[in-house]
């Protein structure tokens, strides 16, 4: 995912952009280039690699100047190299872009024909060339901007400048981009923590949007050319909660900041005395008119929307569908517009969710995105939204983002069963002051992690993993095989448990650890017999458990207890323990834990 950052203001822009960059390593890039803008030329470095090396090629005294862009790239259209890099430098023209140019193909073509001459194998490149195509037939340099902007067929957050212009102009549909509001100066980023240790006042621009930086004002306007207005949204993270906070690592600080995550997503959201829950920020539908709630998502939010399935129709006696974006987008579901749409992400910006919510409002069904990141594209544009409240989520892989997901529906359950008239307020109230103990039982997990610790060293040699179980607790293990393969790339495997005997029991041999969510709720019994399945082909067995005298405790090869709470709240308590054996695992061999090979923390195109 690409990652862009600008500034014009007081200071040297230099060293502003390139500490921006670094924040944005987090979203996965493989080259990095910067452009500066120094007594009406513009001098641009690039290089295929990381921020690092672009700063040992940058030196600052080349680069001196008050304005200038930067970018990192993850390749979409053409290899990983300089010439691919971006900014791309066409005349007098320098742009980045973040998003993909659907039609770019036609525009290169036409350019072509009139004697444009390409150098690289990108996308991005049409739109300086674009750009200076319609200079040449006398258009000023922001209206050559919107004309051209108007021509890009796909998805852009774009940074541009020209030389003996000292204007820096920002643009973006459907790829974000944000602003940042300092003291006459201003800032430019894809995504808040690259500049929160700036300012933490900002405008979001929303897509067809332009803003135009010229001396110290900023005009906002669209590419119709029409004068527009933005709010300016104050976010109380601090740059440290963007940093490490002396963790070694992004996930691990992320997994231990869970009992504040989740306390501040259940903050002001509902009134144990009166037991009521309510959203500020929401206006569902009448929900007797709701025949079928949909939930659709990605990845780790996806686990989050099996798991709200198992608390909605449980609860709510509504049929509920979940589905991966990816799938739900080309396989023409039929949504009436009684539906409600649930979408879930934490960036707000996975391509394929924003196009599952697109699908869901030309059905005319209410849509309503939970995400964690304020401005973003499904938090603006969905007709309803909810907001997890963990803070910046910088590790590639997902933890403090799941967890506030399942607190945001169980509340929202809690929310429409009282609604609905399925529990009436004592029920409500029952089940507020089980997710309040929550967080403090997460804590009681972090303050026991050396048996952890154990089986990560024990386990960390294996080739396979297999998770196994039933209920609520599949999903849950989807999840932790997910976390182990995508961050120590050892493979995993999540079953539901009951599906043993259908296949996956022909795995079982003495070298393949199982891992097991087995508490004492509804899934016990039958999951102490696939245990017993395991056991008899000497199977490496990891229980996990709020059962300390589970009959099977004697005869696994790891027991790891979780505290006890009621059913729907238990994915929350089960799943930190497998996020930390997945980190500590990872960690011991060595990878790349924060931005593992290949994966890139929101992905925006397809
Ligand atoms: C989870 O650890 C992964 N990083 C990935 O599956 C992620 O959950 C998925 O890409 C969805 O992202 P989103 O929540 O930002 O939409």
């Amino acid at each position: 995912m690409c990652g862009i950052v600008g500034y014009k203001g007081k200071d040297e822009a230099y060293s502003i952009l390139i500490d921006a960059l670094k924040k944005l390593e987090y979203r996965g890039y493989d080259s990095a280039g910067i452009a500066i803008w120094q007594n009406n030329k513009i001098v641009v470095e690039r290089n295929k690699g990381k921020v690092d090396d672009l700063r040992k090629i940058a030196s600052k005294n080349i680069l001196k100047g008050k304005m200038g862009i930067a970018h990192t790239r993850w390749a979409t259209h053409g290899t990983p190299s300089e010439r691919n890099a971006h900014p791309h430098k066409v005349g007098d023209v320098v742009v980045v872009h973040n998003g993909i140019i659907e039609n770019y193909m036609d525009i290169k073509e036409r350019l072509h024909q009139i004697g444009h001459e390409f150098s690289s194998d990108t996308d991005t490149e049409v739109i300086p060339h674009l750009i200076i195509s319609y200079l040449e037939k006398g258009n000023d340099f922001v209206e050559a901007i919107r004309l051209t902007l108007k021509e890009l067929q796909g998805s852009y957050a774009v940074a541009i400048m020209r030389e003996n212009e000292r204007i820096l102009v920002a643009a973006k549909k459907e790829s974000p981009l944000i602003i940042g509001l300092g003291d006459d100066e201003f800032y430019l980023a894809s995504d808040v923590p690259a500049i929160i240790n700036k300012t933490n006042r900002f405008i979001f621009l929303e897509d067809n949007d332009m803003a135009v930086f010229r001396d110290d004002k900023i005009l906002l306007m669209n590419t119709e050319g029409e004068n527009i207005e933005r709010k300016i949204n104050t976010v109380n993270w601090t740059g440290a909660m963007a940093e490490k906070g002396g963790y070694k690592h992004f996930m691990l600080k992320e997994i231990f900041e869970q009992p504040r995550a989740v306390s501040e997503t259940l903050l002001g959201r509902f009134k144990e005395e009166k037991g009521e829950v309510d959203f500020e920020e929401l206006t569902l539908p009448e929900l007797k008119n709701v025949k079928k709630i949909w939930m659709v998502a990605c990845g780790t939010s996806y686990h989050a929307c099996m798991i709200g399935k198992h608390m909605f129709e449980a609860n709510l006696r509504i049929p509920v569908e979940t589905d991966i974006a990816s799938e739900f987008r080309y396989r023409n579901p039929i949504i009436s517009k009684n539906d409600i749409l649930i979408l879930v992400s934490q960036s707000g910006e996975t391509a394929d969710t924003i196009a599952a919510m697109k699908e869901g409002k030309r059905s005319g069904a209410y849509t309503l995105s939970i995400c964690n990141v304020l401005g973003s594209t499904l938090a603006r544009e969905a007709d309803g939204v909810i907001f997890t409240h963990a803070g910046p989520e910088i590790g590639v892989a997902s933890t403090k983002a799941f967890t506030t997901q399942i607190a945001v529906f169980f509340l929202l359950m809690l929310h429409m069963a009282n609604k609905l008239g399925k529990m009436d307020n004592d029920e409500v109230r029952g089940m507020i002051s089980e997710i309040k103990k929550i967080p403090h039982k997460i804590q009681s997990i972090l303050e026991h992690t050396s048996s952890l610790e154990e089986i990560a060293r024990r386990y960390m040699t294996s080739k396979d993993f297999l998770y196994i179980g039933r209920g609520i607790h599949y999903p849950t293990v989807m999840e932790g095989a997910l976390k182990l393969k995508e961050i120590s790339y050892i493979h995993a495997e999540a079953y539901a448990a009951g599906e043993m005997k259908h296949g996956p029991i022909a795995l079982i041999d003495e070298k393949l650890p199982v891992a097991v969510i087995s508490p004492r709720d509804q899934t016990y019994i039958k999951t102490c017999g696939n245990i017993e399945e395991v056991l008899a082909r000497r199977g490496r067995v990891i229980l996990f458990t709020d059962d300390p005298q589970h009959e099977m405790a004697k005869r696994v090869d790891n027991i790891f207890t979780i505290p006890e709470t009621i059913y729907e709240l238990l994915p929350i308590l089960c799943v930190v323990p497998l996020q930390l054996i997945a980190y500590y695992i990872a960690n011991l061999l060595g990878t790349d834990v924060d931005q593992p090979r290949n994966l890139a923390k929101s992905v925006t195109v397809e």
